[in-house]
């Protein structure tokens, strides 16, 4: 494994040198890894291509790096794209029928699809076919083209968003869910061995501790952490190194940055607690609608500290506390 010098890579090249490359590197969603491993040795020795896999979860969990590995166990190539860059159908058949029998197809955000074009997967996902209509008019007949067999790996963020027939259509699904803060640390260590950081047990967990459950914001408060460990302290990421350089990019000791505290703030004190609508919390934010629902708040959720009402987003006891506020009376009539 080479050491890289993090100082000569620009940061989008340093998440790609973390990215774990086989399934003993990834690290946690254990159940997924031993389904895929299952799956991937069973279709291995039958000479098959495996089944299409659907993954789910917020963004920064491992989608991209977990497609990439099944490729790699499957010893296939890898091919990807993203729902938003298919247009049309032609774009659709130009990748299926050029793929390597076997293959991984990666779409990513598969949610973003349109819909139009979600049929022109169900005959290539099911019967490995692609009937397309040619010439016009009475003259127009539909030709079915033959594809390789080939595995889909569909990534998407909101599974909400995916309609039943392209869903069902995937034989294995998973949803990742955010890491405990031990398995963020197994990660932390990994990648300062990988950047030749050197890091105590507990700087590892100080950072995994803050790093909202996401091996992608853990990778990237390692590289601030690193930073101030070099510049204000002694080199080594210890817990106190790692606390004050964390404190000083304003992320608190759940994890929670600056957006995510005005979220919540706004929330109690501009809407009295809420509920209040997510496309009117994002105006009075200015934050983009998507980027509050798929990266805010299913964090905010899963601490308890907003939760999802028919009527919109509504702030907790907890919240209040968090931000060392008086909840409302009304508030704590809902405990
Ligand atoms: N289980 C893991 N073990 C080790 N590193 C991980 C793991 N999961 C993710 N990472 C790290 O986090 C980074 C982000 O992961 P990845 O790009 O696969 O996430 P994603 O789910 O595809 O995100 P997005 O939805 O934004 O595309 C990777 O570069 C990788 O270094
Ligand atoms: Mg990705």
């Amino acid at each position: 494994m080479t050491i890289l010098s993090a100082e000569e890579l620009p940061e989008d090249e340093v998440e790609r040198s973390l990215r774990p490359r086989r399934l003993a590197d990834f690290i946690g969603q254990e159940t997924l890894k031993d389904q895929l491993a299952v799956a991937i040795a069973a279709a291995g020795s039958r000479g098959e291509a495996l089944d299409h896999v659907l993954l789910a979860g917020p963004p920064g969990l491992g989608k991209t790096s977990l497609a990439q590995i099944v490729a790699a166990e499957l010893e296939v190539a890898f091919v990807q794209t993203a729902g938003p860059a298919l247009e049309r159908k032609g774009d659709i058949a130009a990748f299926l029928t050029a793929l390597e029998p076997r293959s991984v197809f990666f779409v990513d955000e598969i949610h973003r699809l349109p819909r139009a074009l979600e049929e022109t997967f169900y005959p290539a996902m099911e019967d490995r076919c692609l009937p397309i209509t040619v010439g016009q008019g009475a003259g127009a007949r539909v030709v079915t083209i033959d594809l390789p067999p080939f595995t889909l790996i569909g990534a998407t963020t909101r599974t909400g968003l995916l309609s039943t027939p392209l869903r069902d259509r995937f034989g294995i699904h998973h949803r990742l869910d955010h890491y405990q803060p031990q398995e963020l640390a197994l990660i932390v260590r990994r990648s300062a061995r990988l950047l030749g950081v050197e890091i105590e047990t507990e700087g590892a967990l100080a950072v995994a501790s803050r790093s909202r459950g996401t091996p992608r914001v853990a990778n990237r408060l390692l590289r601030r952490v690193r930073d101030y460990a070099q510049v204000r302290g002694s080199g080594v990421v210890t817990a106190q190194a790692a606390a004050e350089a964390l404190d000083l990019l304003e992320v608190d000791g759940v994890g929670l940055d600056r957006l995510d505290r005005e979220i919540l703030r706004t929330i109690c004190e501009k809407f009295g607690g809420g509920p209040v609508g997510l496309s009117t919390l994002a105006a009075a934010i200015g934050e983009e609608q998507d980027t509050l629902e798929d990266v805010y708040e299913p964090y905010l959720i899963q601490l308890g500290l907003i939760e999802r009402t028919p009527r919109g987003r509504a702030a907790t006891v907890r919240a209040y506390a968090h931000l060392g506020l008086e909840p409302p009376r009304a508030q704590l009539g809902l405990l």
